[in-house]
């Protein structure tokens, strides 16, 4: 039986390399059996619960879509439709909604409160993005490189702008399954100095020679990248700092001069939803190397595997 089940899916962190293999090469398999129409219903009878702090396209339709191939359902809760909403403790409908659903995803702003819920909840628990990290896009995109690239071990990722959640999740993702990292932010932006020591022990315990960076100079993270990946420059929570950010990040953006300094054959990836002309030019994103909405398909694929092996 695999070490998964009943286990929660809160960051990769918690995870080996070798289970983090173990959920990419499942993810493929479904992704087979769904184009080829094979029944693959490994979740029949089962009920995930979502909560949404925060608005959502691809996390909300892929989790609900996966859960109804996978033969389950899924509930859409916003989280300001629920007593949670007015002041219910998150321990509280921890443990209710443990005694009616099978698993629970959810999206929020502070990370602490999807572990209290984990740490409250007798079932699996899925972080669908929070403040500090995005584990589910991570996978997705670890799954695309692997599907484009063949292998993910000695490739460099050089990821441009916010050390944001993702910029935080990549790093763990990447120095986890063996890519170099580097992650160009301007100061005072830089990823979480908790997250970039983790990756730098993950690197050294897990993957010799592999090289986490952590740059204000998006030409040096650029330089031989193999993936060149952005996000957003104001993530959501952060709109009152939009003005701000756009003129502190001018200068980190995924254009055809930066994309000029990495590997030829190098992909073009963003978790989405882009602002065309901030962190990205509207040619890169449509352009021949782009692998943005494979990304957003294998949410789908990644997020069934993840389901199926933890809520089984
Ligand atoms: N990439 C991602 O998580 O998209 P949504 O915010 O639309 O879910
Ligand atoms: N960093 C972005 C990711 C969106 C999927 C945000 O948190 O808004």
């Amino acid at each position: 039986m695999s070490g998964l089940r009943g286990r929660d899916f809160l960051t990769v962190n918690d995870f080996t390399p070798h289970e983090l293999e173990e959920i990419l090469h499942f993810a493929g398999e479904l992704k087979k059996a769904h184009r080829e129409g094979k029944d693959h219903r490994l979740l029949k009878g089962k009920t995930l619960g979502m909560i949404f702090q925060k608005s959502s396209t691809r996390t909300r339709v892929s989790f609900e879509v996966g859960m109804y191939q996978l033969g389950g359902n899924a509930l859409f809760l916003s989280a300001s439709d629920l007593q949670m909403g007015r002041g219910e403790p998150v321990k509280d409908t921890a443990r209710v909604l443990s005694r009616y659903l099978d698993g629970i995803m959810i999206r929020t702003f502070d990370h602490g409160e999807v572990e209290e819920l984990a740490a409250y909840a007798t079932i699996p628990v899925i972080n669908g993005l929070t403040d500090l990290l995005h584990p589910c896009q991570a996978m997705a995109d670890m799954m695309t490189v692997l599907e484009k690239k063949g292998t993910l071990r000695g490739l460099k990722l050089a990821y441009v702008g916010d050390g944001n959640n993702m910029a935080h999740s990549l790093l763990l993702a990447c120095s986890l399954l063996g890519m170099h990292v580097a992650v160009a932010c301007p100061p005072g932006y830089e990823p979480r100095p908790e997250i970039v020591s983790a990756a730098g022990m993950n690197a050294r315990e897990y993957n010799y020679n592999t090289e986490v960076l952590i740059t204000a100079d998006p030409r040096a993270a650029a330089e031989n990248a193999d993936v060149l990946y952005t996000d957003v420059w104001t993530s959501m929570g952060q709109e009152a700092e939009q003005e701000t950010r756009r003129q502190v990040f001018s200068s980190y953006r995924l254009d055809r001069q930066l994309l000029s300094l990495a590997a030829e054959d190098a992909l073009v990836m963003h978790c989405l939803p882009a602002h065309r002309g901030e962190e990205i030019t509207e040619d890169l994103i449509e352009g021949p190397q782009s692998v943005i909405f494979d990304q957003a398909e294998n949410r789908l694929h990644v997020q069934k595997a993840i389901m199926a092996k933890i809520m089984s």
